[in-house]
């Protein structure tokens, strides 16, 4: 297992570019499950995850060939309708391919993921839904067991906004017979981009990235061709890190509408942001001043910055309030924080963060993929040596982060470590 290391008090100056987004790659590469012939998908990132769901799709039959950024992909001799849990525990993502399977061959046997280090996160909004469209679900052994003898339109009414869950029900639409409407539709970019690829793909959708989407459903799909939209994620982890150290960075190959809330809450902090057509450039004036945030579903302020913004909140002059709104448990970062010397106090779903004029380096922790990014952060301003453990989380969702980092001038290496 490895260990990153990183070296504290380098201000970030230099370029950097975006890879293409792990949350618009996933589902895309799941509705290929969908289409005859063969799909070719661009600007898909090297990580953890996206080797999952190659997994998982071959182990249904999918043909998959890949090359360094692209797959093509073809679902003409797929043979299983099962997710096991082998591959189902290491990437809750997985859950993507019900939809897309309950439309092509009306049954999915899928293992039912557990909870997680950041909430319970349940799946039953996608469940509901399904029943809602004509599949009969049981649970038996671990697994869920959707058939149906038809799928068919419904008005979908979502009671929380949810990303995966809108996805999975798209997936299911393009195909069932007649009208589906999904109210209360996530607007997420990722969502946006899966909707791109499947009306390449010959879906009827009309809505998406706004609360309503309406779907007619086709007789069949055709594969096309695709690039992923950039990480919006990827991109503002970078934000908080330049503005963290103080530095300067252009941040190349991302729209900066997807990343409206954090780039207005970075203003208020003081940062320098000018936006381009495709780019970013952030100038850090240290300290930064600290602001409260809420996190929201698209467009507020994303859960996925919550963990990273804290880091940059840590070393803020005054004291912030951070309400984490979308995952009951998405603090665990703190813990390791405060490690560090941060000074943070949990109540509920608030973190009161009282800044400090520096952290200092030591040996953390990473409890999920945002929350390493998070320790990066802190560790890039962090006195001395800030030593980051069960970094596997982080390579299921940034691709060569440390490289990447490396080239802003960041002391940080990674180091195989053996247990
Ligand atoms: C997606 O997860 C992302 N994952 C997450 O990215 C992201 O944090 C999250 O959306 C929120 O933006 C992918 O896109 C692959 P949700 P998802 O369903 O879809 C509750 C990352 O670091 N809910 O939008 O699983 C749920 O518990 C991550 O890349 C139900 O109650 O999240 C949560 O409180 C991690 N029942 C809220 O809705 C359901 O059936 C939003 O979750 C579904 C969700």
């Amino acid at each position: 297992m490895d260990k990153i290391v990183i070296q504290g008090g380098r201000r970030l100056k230099g370029t950097v570019e975006v890879s293409g987004a792990k949350n618009a790659a996933l589902p895309i590469l799941f509705s290929s499950i969908l289409t005859e012939g063969w799909n070719q998908f661009c600007r898909i990132p090297e990580l953890r995850d996206i080797n999952t769901t190659c997994k998982l799709l071959s182990k249904l039959g999918l043909v998959i060939e890949r090359k360094k950024g692209s797959i093509r992909i073809s679902s003409n001799a797929m043979r299983s309708y099962t997710a096991t849990y082998d591959l189902v525990k290491t990437m809750r993502a997985s859950v993507l391919v019900m939809g897309p399977l309950l439309a092509r061959v009306k049954k999915a046997k899928v293992s039912l993921p557990g909870g997680c280090a950041i909430g319970a996160r349940p799946i039953n909004l996608h469940l509901k839904a399904f029943e809602q469209m004509g599949a009969k679900i049981d649970i038996k052994e671990g697994y869920v067991i959707a058939k149906a003898k038809k799928l068919h339109g419904a008005k979908i009414h979502f009671d929380t906004v949810t990303v995966t869950g809108t996805e999975n029900v798209m997936m299911a639409a393009v195909l069932a017979n007649g009208e589906t409407i999904i109210e209360n539709a996530a607007q997420e970019p990722e969502v946006t981009d899966l909707a791109e690829a499947l009306s390449k793909m010959g879906a009827e959708i009309q809505g998406a990235g706004t609360n309503t989407m309406t779907i007619q459903g086709v007789k069949e799909l055709q594969g096309c061709d695709h690039e992923v939209i950039a990480d919006r994620i990827e991109a503002g982890t970078f934000l908080i890190a330049a503005a963290m150290t103080g530095g300067d960075v252009r941040i190349q190959r991302i729209p900066p509408s997807y990343l409206e809330a954090l780039i207005l809450k970075l203003r208020e902090a003081g940062v320098t942001i000018t936006e381009e057509a495709d780019a970013i450039h952030v100038v850090g004036h240290l300290p930064v001043k600290a602001v409260d945030l809420i996190t929201a579903p698209f467009p507020g302020f994303a859960t996925d910055f919550q963990a990273q913004f804290m880091a940059l909140m840590t070393m803020a002059k005054g004291t912030s309030v951070i309400t984490e709104n979308i995952f009951e448990n998405r603090f665990l970062h703190a813990q390791e924080l405060m490690r560090m010397g941060a000074n943070i106090r949990i109540e509920g779903r608030k973190a009161i963060i009282q800044g400090v004029p520096r952290l200092s380096g030591a040996p953390v922790m990473a409890s999920d993929l945002r929350a390493s990014a998070a320790l990066i952060i802190a560790g890039l301003m962090a006195k001395g040596i800030t030593e980051i453990h069960r970094v596997y989380h982080i390579d299921r969702g940034y691709e060569r982060i440390e490289k990447k980092f490396r080239k802003l001038g960041a002391r940080i290496k990674r180091i195989k470590v053996k247990y």
